[in-house]
């Protein structure tokens, strides 16, 4: 059984906020966030704008991509760590904003990981129980959780919802290949962020953060292409994590491969933590730089420690 990638939404809030922007506000400047980062301009959404109706825009642009109606979905997951409240999760308000009744909804945590994670828990889930579609979102809010006095973090993120259909059939072997997911909570501590109070901020050690990544991912990366078969000249596009310009850049360094087969949308979005694979993703489709047929690798890492890869044919 095949499971295919049917359609694609993103949604970004309206606000913006530029480097200049944050120099006002703490001791920072365009040029420091640029060459550290390759961050220009990030979107954060108001303080009355729900995440979950970017999900539900999001959701919107992917059902009318894919030709499924809300009514006939069966399942939606969402990774987020951002959630409007505890509960209900994201995922039921976007099932009720979509009329959704029949699907099975709720949502997955997993940080920056979290799309990766929740395409995971689907497939397995569409393979194990038979359900015949999914409507898969990462999204998050991290501008709620920013401390605005700290430079070293609150130059990062940007918020942002994107989501994907996925659908199973016989599709001639397209779909999803083979995925590669890990964790080590044992060093979660460089990367936190609580839920009440003081422990509401994100806490994170930059350099350690980097370290991981740079090391972990490129490992991950070819663990997922040595299951899938393929060789990593066979992969049009790697569509990693939107967290730093230098980590993309390292990754793509580390494996012997072009940067151009790199895509980056950072420099207007910041880090969007779990959104930022599918809101990428979905720019790439509709700007049709992914094919039919194109064998695609998503990669995400962050808080935990999580990280994950998946490979798909278009
Ligand atoms: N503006 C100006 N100066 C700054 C800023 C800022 N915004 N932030 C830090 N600095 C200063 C520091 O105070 C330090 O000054 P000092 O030398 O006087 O002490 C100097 O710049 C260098 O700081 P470093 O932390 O060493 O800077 P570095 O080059 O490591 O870059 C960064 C910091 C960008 C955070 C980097 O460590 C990084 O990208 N880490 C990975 C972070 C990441 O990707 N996190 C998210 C991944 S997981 C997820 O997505 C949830």
């Amino acid at each position: 059984m095949d499971i295919v990638l049917s359609g694609s939404g993103s949604a970004l809030p309206e606000k913006n906020l530029t480097n200049d922007d944050l120099s006002r506000i703490v001791d920072t400047s365009d040029e420091w966030i640029k060459s550290r980062t390759g961050i220009v301009d990030r979107h954060i959404c108001k303080e009355d704008e729900p995440l979950s109706l970017l999900a539900l825009k999001s959701a919107q642009k992917a059902l009318e991509m894919s030709g499924i109606k809300g009514s006939q979905l069966e399942l939606i997951v969402a990774g987020t760590s951002s959630p409007d409240r505890n509960f209900p999760g994201c995922a039921c308000d976007v099932q009720a904003g979509l009329g959704a009744e029949g699907a099975v909804c709720f949502d997955v945590s997993a940080a920056c990981s979290g799309f990766i994670y929740a395409v995971h828990v689907a497939e397995s889930m569409m393979r194990a129980s038979g359900y015949k579609n999914a409507l898969v979102i990462g999204a998050d809010a991290l501008s709620r959780h920013i401390d605005w006095t700290d430079r070293t973090t609150c130059v990062l993120f940007g918020d942002g919802a994107a989501a994907a259909v996925l659908v199973s059939g016989e599709f001639g072997g397209r779909g999803i290949i083979a995925s590669s997911l890990g964790s080590d909570g044992s060093r979660g501590a460089c990367l936190t962020c609580g839920s009440i109070g003081e422990d509401k901020k994100l806490y994170m050690d930059g350099s350690e953060v980097f370290k991981f990544a740079i090391r972990k991912v490129p490992e991950n990366i070819q663990e997922t292409i040595n299951k899938s078969g393929l060789k990593k000249e066979d992969i049009s596009l790697f569509v990693l994590h939107q967290a730093n310009k230098r980590i993309i850049e390292m990754v793509a360094k580390k494996l012997g491969l072009s940067e151009e087969r790199f895509p980056i949308n950072l420099e207007y979005t910041g880090n969007t933590s779990g959104a930022s694979i599918p809101i990428l993703l979905d720019e790439l489709i509709r700007a049709k730089r992914i094919k039919k047929g194109d064998n695609i690798l998503l990669s995400g890492f962050g808080a935990g420690l999580t990280w994950g890869s998946l490979i798909f044919k278009y």
